[in-house]
């Protein structure tokens, strides 16, 4: 093996300008290289691989971020329909999902959201909050690419895009060996930040789990989360029928409740309060969706039979539901003509069809519209302090790969950022 001084490859050109322009000239500078010696080796280009990067980079380490996909960090691009919602300004522990709930807490510490605006202030992109405390770019989620990016290059981390990874050593003096399409790379400190299974098709790989099994790491089961819910015929008809129709609900599965928007979809149930119910929801087991949640529709309903009898269920509904779906629902629960027709026992069903709407979903859309896994490297096998793995001094996981899962509302982010951090200022 050839040994090729870090010092000696060129540093990338600028990103400000364009960042595709940036990884390109990376990529040119080490195309032709055989061998590498350096500090840090970072597996993925993304959120919390360029957040380790700076910063192990700003510490003094060589830095070398390896990514295959051809274009950098495509789920910050992709992020809060292409503004990014990076973080939340009430980001907590609170806000995870993980077999260990207390192991986010140090890193969550360490570098927080504050942390975070600070940077993006200091390279004066604009941002808002748009409600509930999350954090959105003003114009482009290419803004938090174009800083990270920038940042890496100002300290030498070097990111090399459109390399495979074939092969990780961990060599008898402690030091790993990364085969890639590109050649070898030795370094003392590996960092596995390669994410999730979501979005298969813009570059998601189950690489960080393998390398967690080879290195002998538990890994607890993975799903899909943050994702749309699915349902057999006669509720899909109906979410069809009502595509494109929001209301803001409440929606319940065992002790977790979120009332924010839900959507009717052509493939089932979507919005804000599904997606984060998603997180929690087991197969075969029922969730619970208030549809109209500051409205007691049964109470309506028994007092306008007595007031005005004449009247049909589904005039009575749309005092709190739009017209469509105050007509689909009567018409799910097999409930037409005069109210005063009707059994109070009748009425009293579709008060609860609509306050307490219990609907068993068949599946979710799966990883290839999904936000998040939830699931990963098991966080036991972790010190929660500096992100390396317990018994093998210098390898480190971060990021979606590890079993720390955010709510929808910026909090995955902040995770990317928070452990990226800590682990760039350890390895
Ligand atoms: P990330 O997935 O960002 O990066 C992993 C990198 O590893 C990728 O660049 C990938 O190419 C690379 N890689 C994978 N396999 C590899 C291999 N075999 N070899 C080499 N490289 C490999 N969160 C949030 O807080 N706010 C938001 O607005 C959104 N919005 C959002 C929208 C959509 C559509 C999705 C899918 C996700 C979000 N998220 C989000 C979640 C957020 O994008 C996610 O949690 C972070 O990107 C995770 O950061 P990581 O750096 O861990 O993985």
């Amino acid at each position: 093996m050839n040994d090729l001084n870090h010092s000696n490859v060129p540093k990338p050109a600028a990103p400000s300008a364009a960042t595709d322009a940036a990884t390109d000239a990376a990529n040119a500078a080490t195309s032709n290289a055989s061998a590498i010696d350096t500090d840090v080796i970072v597996l993925g280009a993304g959120a919390a691989g360029m957040m380790c990067g700076l910063t192990a980079g700003a510490n003094g380490r060589r830095v070398i971020i390896l990514d295959h996909a051809k274009r950098i960090a495509e789920k910050i691009r992709i992020s809060g329909g292409g503004r990014c919602n990076f973080t939340n300004y009430f980001a907590s522990p609170d806000q995870f999902l993980s077999a260990n709930g207390h192991f986010c807490k140090s890193a969550l510490r360490q570098y927080t959201q504050q942390d975070f605006i600070a940077m993006m202030r200091r390279h004066k992109i604009a941002f808002h909050e748009k409600k509930l405390g999350q954090l959105f770019c003003d114009h482009s989620a290419q803004n938090v690419i174009d800083m990270l990016v920038q940042e890496c290059a100002d300290v030498g981390a070097q990111i090399m895009m459109e390399t495979t990874i074939d092969g990780v050593e961990h060599l008898p003096d402690g030091a790993f060996l990364v085969t890639t399409s590109r050649g070898w790379i030795r370094a003392t400190s590996l960092v596995i930040a390669t994410g999730g299974l979501s979005i298969p098709k813009i570059g998601a790989t189950g690489i960080g789990y393998d390398l967690a099994t080879q290195f002998g790491l538990a890994v607890t089961p993975r799903t899909a989360a943050l994702v749309p819910l699915t349902f057999d015929d006669s509720i899909l008809n109906l979410c069809r029928d009502l595509s494109g129709l929001s209301v803001d609900a409440e929606v319940q599965w065992g002790k977790a409740s979120f009332a924010e928007g839900l959507l009717f979809t052509h493939r089932g149930l979507s919005g804000p309060s599904i997606l984060q119910i998603s997180s929690y929801w087991e197969p075969d087991t029922p969730i619970t969706i208030n549809l109209a949640p500051s409205f007691d529709v049964t109470a309506a309903l028994l007092d306008r039979k007595r007031s005005h009898p004449k009247q049909d269920a589904a005039t009575v509904l749309t005092d709190g539901l739009p017209k469509r779906l105050a007509q689909a629902l009567c018409d799910l629960h097999s409930v037409s003509g005069r109210l005063a027709d009707l059994s109070d026992k009748a009425l009293t069903k579709l008060g609860q069809g609509v306050n307490a709407w219990r609907i068993i979903p068949n599946g979710t859309e799966g990883y290839r519209t999904a936000e998040v896994t939830l699931g990963g490297v098991d966080t036991t096998s972790l010190s929660s302090k500096t992100m390396q793995a317990k018994d093998i001094p210098g390898l480190y996981f971060i990021g979606e790969v590890v079993d720390v899962t955010g709510y929808l509302g910026g909090y995955n982010f902040q995770w990317a950022w928070s452990s990226g951090y800590v682990a760039g200022m350890n390895a």
